[in-house]
């Protein structure tokens, strides 16, 4: 495998390890504060950051490189409020989208297509992740301190569809 695309991949293997760290952390505090509905989506999520991380590993082994299984620095454990937390989300989804944006960049210049094309997966679905955290903190917005709002969200939140569980078609 071309060096330069081995070491941006694992780049990109310690970067969705560390989004399922966080979102693992986010869930956890939102479990402790009662916040079930939203816990429920952010344990689905930090499975789902896992699921990217593995893809890449397998990839980059398959291939012929080596995967590197990263250390993870303690993510962050504490949140003022709901839409901070989810504030945080997106602008991590949007510096993941840059990393991607990145990979790809590398694949072409080192005209490794085999990559680019699997590339395209994490492109279609950042597109798809960074949607739906706007969707999320806009609602957030809208809700504002409504305690009421922000049950409904929580109820809400739990049918809102991460690919994890989306139905496959
Ligand atoms: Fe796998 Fe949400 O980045």
């Amino acid at each position: 495998m071309n060096s330069k695309v081995e070491e941006i991949l694992n780049r990109q293997i310690a970067a969705e390890a560390s989004s399922s760290q966080l979102y693992l952390s986010m869930a956890s505090w939102a479990e402790c504060h009662g916040i079930n509905g939203t816990a429920k989506f952010l344990y689905l999520h930090s499975d789902e950051e896992r699921e990217h991380m593995l893809k890449l590993v397998r990839f980059v082994n398959e291939r012929g490189g080596t995967a590197i299984i990263p250390a993870i620095d303690s993510p962050k454990s504490d949140f003022d409020s709901l839409r901070q937390l989810f504030v945080l989300l997106l602008e991590h989804e949007i510096k993941v989208t840059e990393m991607i944006n990145e990979v790809v960049h590398v694949c072409l210049q080192e005209k490794d297509y085999t990559t680019h094309n699997f590339m395209q997966w994490f492109v279609a679905e950042q597109l798809e992740e960074e949607a739906l955290a706007r969707e999320i903190v806009d609602k957030l917005n809208m809700i504002g301190d409504d305690k009421g709002g922000l049950y409904l969200f929580d109820r809400d939140i739990e049918m809102m569809q991460t690919s994890a569980n989306a139905p496959q078609n």
